[in-house]
Order: structure tokens, then C-alpha cells, then sequence
């Protein structure tokens, strides 16, 4: 299957290539954007440049172009000033010039460095995503938000940065250790659960008029005892990929820079997730699993304030034991730091914390303002 959608924007189409298997032909599409002895620096972590760092840069170096690899610490940390700077100060000396470009190669950790990287580079320089994760490929790699971390401020320096082209071979993501994938398929999750609202709010262009729903999808999958094992998703991944990215286009095409509340909708569960990971020093807990459980926790205050229904609550949880996410949280999470980091998240608003909560059915999402924080306590505790 090959499938290619697109971004829209006013200045700028940015094409998705889902390619499965073809990894190593992003050099002939790098062949149709630059031309030979164009510079390209491929920054990656050790992990993916030990699985498929050389073959990529080979593959480039065949195609004519001079690569350059850096490869930035694995996890949350890499996220960072200090390597960007080692990042920015490596392209510098390979003499990286506007009409040159970045390869973010890896998870949501190099998408969103490398982007933001490239972003500042001389006032802004192409980028390339080449997302390894499953959640690098449903979310991170799409829609522009590049960044990075500033103490303990999360995404707390970044910028709104599309890059030229995404370039995606869903079965890297095999690969992934079995409590990453999970992780990915949380925010799957996340879009069956808002996939009703988005085709409402975007008109139901061809793209996202599926039947059965993503939801219905995920239910059908048989998970074999004992983990999300990679074969039994073999089939369907292709399609789980496709239908989020097509959710996700359809989204940022329409509000890139988050302003008229429909991009806000993909934050279903995060306002949740986020305080988790927090309050957890983002150690315990991967982002994916704080998603899981902010998915529940959104469930429930949707039932408590009457617009969601305790079945509905229920069959969301036992989805996602079935992909053996976390749906209890720890009780170390104490809810009142709860509350008060989620006070401080980006999404609060004069009118207190803002959540996107399930409404009416599944697919179906509301925004709500001003939630009395005794509910809030309630079913967090
Ligand atoms: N920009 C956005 O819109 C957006 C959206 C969601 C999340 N994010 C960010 O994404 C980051 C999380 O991304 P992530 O979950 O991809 O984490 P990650 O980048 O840390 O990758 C997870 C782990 O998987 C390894 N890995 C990557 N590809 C692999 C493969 N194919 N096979 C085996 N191992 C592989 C990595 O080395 C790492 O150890 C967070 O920083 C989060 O803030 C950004
Ligand atoms: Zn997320």
C-alpha cells in the first residue's frame, strides 16, 4: 500500500508518504526536492542509528547528497537546550547553508528537536520527518509543533515549523519495544475517540469518511495473551496509521496554529496526561501511558457532569486494558498537585482549567470551561 496524503496550508503543502518497507527510498523523493551535493544532516538517537543509521545515510550518499549523522542521547532528556546547541553547533561546522536540510530521524524526541533546530538554524532551514515511533508517526511528526524542553517546563520553547516533506515506513515501528508501541496505540486511542467531532468539524472530506470507525477497528483487533504482540497489529497498523494521519492533516489544515479550538480537540486526555507526567517527573510514566490514564480521567468527569454515559466509561477502559495500558493511576499521585499542575497547564484559561471531554458518544468530544474543582477532586481521588 502506498498513500499519500497532504497538509494544506496558505504558504505551503506539506506531503505525507506513508510507504511501508521503503524506507530507504526517502533518497529518491529527497531527489525530487534538492539536487545532488545538497547538504543533509540526519540527526538521530543511538538507538535508531544503530538499527537503521547507516543504511539511511548510505542510501542518501548513493543518491549523490553529502550526509552528515549526529546522534543526540536516547530519551525525554535529549529534549533539551544544551543539545540543541551541540546539535546547531555541529551543523555549523559542516557548513549547513539555507539551501541545506535536516533529517529528523527517531521518535517524537528527535521530530520535535530537529524541527525546532531547524527552525532557528540561520532564520530557518528545511527539515525532513522520517517518524520511527508509533507515536511519532499517528501525532509528533504531524502538524509543526517543534520544541524543547526548558527546565521543567515541558515544550516550553518551541516554535509552530512545518517541515518540507514527512516520510513514513510504518513497519519500523515493529521494531518498537512492546510498552513503546503501547504507548503509540494510546493515542490511537485518543483519535477513535474524537474521530465523530473531527469529521463533523471538517466537513467529512473523503479522506475521513470510513465506516466502520476507528473505534470499532480497535475493537475488532484479537490481542494474543500476554502483549500487544507486533503480529497480530501487523495487518491492521498500516490502516490504524493512516486513518490517524488523515485525522491529524485534516485538523491542522484547518487550525495550524491551534487558534479556533479544533486542533485543541487532539488534546483530549492531556490536560490530564500532562499533570500525571509531571507530578511523575516524566520517569515513571511514558507519555502514551499519562494519555491512557488522562483518557479515563476524562471519561469519568464527562459522566460526572452528566454529558457521557458510566457504559461508555466503561467500554473506554476496556479498551484500553485490552492493549494492557494503565487505566488506575498510581496512588503516589497525589490530587491536589494534580490540580494545581493542571492549573498551570497551557490550556487553562481565565475561566479555569479547560478540558476536551467525551460528550454524548464515542467519537464525540466537547471543550469545557470553569469545571467546579471539586468534581475534578472527586474522580481524582
Ligand atoms: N510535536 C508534537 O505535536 C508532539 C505530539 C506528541 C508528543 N510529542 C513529543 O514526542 C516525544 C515522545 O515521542 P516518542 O514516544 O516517540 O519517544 P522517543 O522519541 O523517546 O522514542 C521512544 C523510544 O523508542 C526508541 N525508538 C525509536 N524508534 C524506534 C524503532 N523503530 N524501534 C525501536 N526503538 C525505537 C527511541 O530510541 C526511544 O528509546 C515527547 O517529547 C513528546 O513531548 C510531540
Ligand atoms: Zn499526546
Amino acid at each position: 500500500m502506498i498513500l499519500k496524503t497532504e497538509i494544506e496550508k496558505s504558504a505551503q503543502t506539506v506531503p505525507i508518504h506513508i510507504r511501508p518497507g521503503e524506507l530507504l527510498l526517502l533518497s529518491e523523493v529527497c531527489l525530487t526536492h534538492y539536487p545532488p551535493k545538497t547538504k543533509l544532516l540526519i540527526v538521530t538517537d543511538a538507538i535508531v542509528k544503530e538499527l537503521w543509521g547507516q543504511a539511511l545515510s548510505e542510501s542518501l550518499k548513493q543518491a549523490g547528497y553529502l550526509v552528515y549523522t549526529y546522534t543526540i542521547p536516547v530519551g525525554e532528556s535529549a529534549k533539551c537546550l544544551s543539545v540543541m546547541e551541540s546539535v546547531l553547533r555541529f551543523a555549523l561546522e559542516a557548513g549547513l547553508s539555507r539551501q541545506d536540510a535536516m533529517i529528523a530521524f527517531g521518535g517524537g524526541v528527535v521530530g520535535d528537536l530537529t524541527g525546532f533546530c531547524a527552525a532557528t538554524y540561520f532564520r530557518g532551514i528545511d527539515y525532513i520527518q522520517v517518524p520511527t515511533t508509533l507515536l511519532a508517526q499517528v501525532d509528533s511528526a504531524i502538524g509543526g509543533k517543534v520544541g524543547v524542553n526548558l527546565h521543567h517546563a515541558k515544550n516550553g520553547l518551541g516554535a509552530f515549523y512545518q517541515p518540507r516533506f514527512i516520510w513514513m515506513d510504518p513497519t519500523l515501528v515493529k521494531h518498537l519495544p512492546c510498552r513503546q508501541l503501547r504507548a503509540g496505540l494510546a493515542e490511537v486511542i485518543k483519535y477513535s475517540l474524537i474521530e465523530t467531532s473531527i469529521q463533523e468539524a471538517c466537513g467529512s472530506p473523503e479522506s475521513l469518511s470510513h465506516t466502520p470507525p476507528l473505534f470499532t477497528v480497535l475493537q475488532k483487533i484479537v490481542v494474543k495473551e500476554e502483549a500487544v504482540e507486533k503480529d497480530c497489529l501487523d495487518t491492521e497498523l498500516c490502516e490504524l496509521i493512516s486513518r490517524c494521519v488523515a485525522l491529524k492533516t485534516a485538523v491542522v489544515s484547518l487550525d495550524e496554529q491551534e487558534k479556533t479550538g479544533l486542533r485543541a480537540l487532539l488534546n483530549l486526555g492531556h490536560t490530564f496526561a500532562h499533570a500525571y507526567e509531571e507530578l511523575s517527573g516524566y520517569q515513571d510514566l511514558l507519555h502514551g501511558e499519562a494519555v491512557s490514564l488522562g483518557l479515563v480521567k476524562a471519561a469519568q468527569l464527562a459522566s460526572i457532569l452528566g454529558h457521557f454515559s458510566s457504559s461508555h466509561v466503561e467500554t473506554i477502559i476496556a479498551m484500553l486494558e485490552k492493549f494492557q495500558l494503565p487505566t488506575v493511576p498510581s496512588p503516589s499521585l497525589e490530587p491536589l498537585k494534580l490540580i494545581a499542575l493542571m492549573r498551570q497547564d497551557k490550556k487553562a484559561t481565565g475561566n479555569g482549567i479547560r478540558f476536551v471531554l467525551p460528550d454524548s458518544d464515542i467519537g464525540r468530544v466537547r471543550i469545557v470551561d470553569g469545571v467546579d474543582e471539586h468534581q475534578i477532586l472527586n474522580i481524582l481521588s
